[in-house]
């Protein structure tokens, strides 16, 4: 529980170097990006079905991207088999935080965990929808790694907080309260996606995105350290495609990114990682 005898480290940094120092491209190489796709409530298992088999294959060429889908809960052992003996890997999009039990309709981490490498946790529209708070998802989050998955945890501020200037003492609130109490989780992602970008054709700018990326790195760093900070992968999402996502991965500090409208769309997918990777072997 080393977060707790911490100093505040963060009030609100307005930049990378508002705590002293910079990460930067720091670390970059330790960072194997990411690329999900979040296809939210969408695809029955027969359209879930042909959307991996035309994803597949190509997918699994790309190298040097960690690639993973989050199909609906219901097309989970489905796409499992499809992507058997692949390099592809699977997500579920929540899950509850209790063990087992009667939770009528909730799906518990064991079950995730039996079919899946990870798991989005604190989407914005749980938060927004669903009312998950910080709290919840603190509890989500530590159930996720007892059970040996990789949360993608998501962070990000609506449309009023950013004009507000107050991005980043709302990320610091929701990285902090996700992360409370939890001794250095392996396999955190976080996933960067301000509200007002999401699903609304209107994405942030790669250096505005790079920014408040780097200040999550620095909330991580003062809570687990500067190694552990140099290593944590963090995504931008919001309206991410493959027109778009060059901005965004040429950025030291942005990790990959978490896909929706795009990732339905096997082209539109597939160009994203295919960039992804050959600007991060660039870089
Ligand atoms: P979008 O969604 O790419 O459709 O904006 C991103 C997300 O909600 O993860």
């Amino acid at each position: 529980m080393a977060q707790a005898s911490l100093p505040a480290a963060i009030e609100a940094p307005t930049s990378r170097g508002a705590i002293g120092f910079k990460f930067g491209s720091e670390g970059a190489d330790l960072r194997t990006p990411i690329i999900a796709g979040n296809w939210k409530m969408n695809t029955t298992l027969s359209q879930a079905i042909s959307l991996v088999k035309e994803l597949r294959d190509k997918l699994d060429r790309i190298h040097g991207v960690d690639k993973v889908l989050c199909p609906p809960f219901i097309s989970l052992a489905a796409v499992k088999e499809l992507l058997q003996s692949t390099s592809v890997g699977l997500g579920a999009q929540n899950m509850y935080f209790e063990e087992k039990g009667a939770f009528t309709g909730e799906v518990a981490p064991n079950m995730v965990a039996d079919l899946c490498q990870y798991v989005i946790l604190g989407h914005s529209e749980r938060r927004q929808y669903f009312g998950e708070t910080d709290a919840l998802i603190n509890k989500k989050v530590q159930a996720a790694l007892k059970a040996g998955l990789k949360p993608i945890l998501c962070v990000g501020e609506k449309l009023a907080e950013k004009e507000a200037g107050k991005t980043i003492p709302i990320v610091s609130t929701q990285v902090r309260g996700a992360l409370i109490g939890i001794p250095t989780p392996p396999g955190l992602i976080i996933a960067y996606e301000p509200i007002w970008a999401i699903g609304t054709g209107k994405a942030a700018t790669g250096p505005d995105a790079n920014s408040t990326i780097g200040a999550i790195r620095q909330i991580v760093s003062s809570l687990y350290g500067k190694e552990y900070a140099r290593g944590v992968r963090i995504q931008y999402g919001g309206s991410v495609t493959g027109a778009n996502i060059a901005e965004f991965i040429s950025q030291p500090e942005i990790d990959g990114a978490l896909v929706g409208g795009a990732s339905l769309k096997a082209a539109d997918f597939i160009s994203i990682v295919e960039q992804t990777a050959a600007i991060k072997k660039a870089s």
